[in-house]
């Protein structure tokens, strides 16, 4: 049996399709049973409950080989760092109670720095709560920027032909789509083909800035006066409590666009290990449809 967390999500629900497409039994946990009803009908068990209620967590985790265990977003958070520590500690003492033997954890790129990373602080954090787990054989993968994070730009592309935010456009950063960290995490919890503490990062087909990517879009959705456009970080603040983010979320989402406008984050060296295969011309197809739909 192998449990994933997040099961709904864009990492979770792909995994978990990965892993029935091989037979694997499965156990899918998210809070809302609605959404994973479709993975029960592909024959996955369902788990609907709170990653912060470890009661509930012990029993899902109960007869796991496996678990992928992620600390989901949480927008609202008035306190995201705190948020991250309560589900943060249940994870741990959950796959403790459980004895669960090996894990494959969510963290980032960037989760290898203590502080001035925004919400990445916490996936360090969880890391080292993680490893601090006897007789548990833990992998970290450490992906970096989700190609899905684009998504949000849908409205501005329709509306105002932009895309925007507080990221430099002319810098080339690793990107990543989240079929690629599926993929990766899916073979791992399958084969279970790591012992004690390891690091993996991921970091998609190739280095992109956001300038090209716009180009890309562009190109696709037959506007190729579609342009890229660096907003302000206070002005990105606003924006994002605009759209109903906390206060504090956006304090520290500001906080790691500044980090990686400044390559303190993402800048781990590309090799054949940490590369994988979906372009963003790929990935760009899904644009298409959001966009002329
Ligand atoms: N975005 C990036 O560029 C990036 C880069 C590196 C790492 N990451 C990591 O990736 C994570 C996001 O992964 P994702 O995109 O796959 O997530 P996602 O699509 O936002 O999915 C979140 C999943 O968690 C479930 N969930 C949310 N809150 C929950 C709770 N309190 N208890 C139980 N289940 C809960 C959701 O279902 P319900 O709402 O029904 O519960 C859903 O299944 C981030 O949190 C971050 O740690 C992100």
């Amino acid at each position: 049996m192998i449990v994933i967390t997040g099961a709904s999500g864009n990492i979770g629900s792909k995994i978990a399709t990965n892993l029935l497409s091989q037979g694997q039994g499965i156990r899918c946990v998210a809070r809302t049973e609605g959404k994973l009803k479709e993975l029960e009908g592909k024959g996955a068990e369902i788990a609907a409950g709170s990653l912060d209620d470890i009661a509930f967590l012990t029993k899902a985790f109960g007869d796991a080989d496996a678990v992928f265990a992620m600390i989901p977003p949480n927008y609202m958070a008035s306190d995201f760092r705190a948020y991250q520590n309560i589900v943060g500690a249940s994870i741990a003492e959950a796959i403790e109670k459980a004895s669960v033997k090996y894990i494959v954890n969510l963290s980032s790129q960037g989760a290898d720095l203590p502080d001035k990373t925004g919400p990445i602080k916490g996936l360090h954090d969880q890391e080292e709560r993680l490893n601090r787990l006897k007789d548990a054989n833990i992998l970290h993968i450490r992906p970096t920027y989700f190609m899905e994070n684009l998504l949000a730009s849908v409205e501005m592309i329709k509306k105002m032909n932009i895309i925007g935010s507080a990221l430099r456009g002319d810098m080339q950063f690793p990107m990543i789509a989240t079929k690629d960290i599926a993929l990766f995490a899916s073979e791992r919890l399958l084969k279970r083909d790591f012992t004690g503490i390891l690091v993996r990062d991921l970091l998609g087909q190739r280095d992109i800035s956001i300038t090209e990517i716009a180009e890309i879009i562009g190109s696709k959705i037959d506007k190729p006066d579609l342009k890229y456009l660096q907003f302000s970080y206070e002005d990105t603040k606003q924006a994002l409590v605009g759209m109903g983010l906390s206060e504090d979320v956006s304090r520290l989402i500001i906080e790691m666009s500044t980090a990686i406008n400044e390559r303190l984050i993402m800048n781990t060296p590309r090799t054949k290990e940490n590369t994988s295969e979906t372009s963003f011309e790929d990935f760009a197809e899904i644009f298409i449809r959001l966009i002329k739909a």
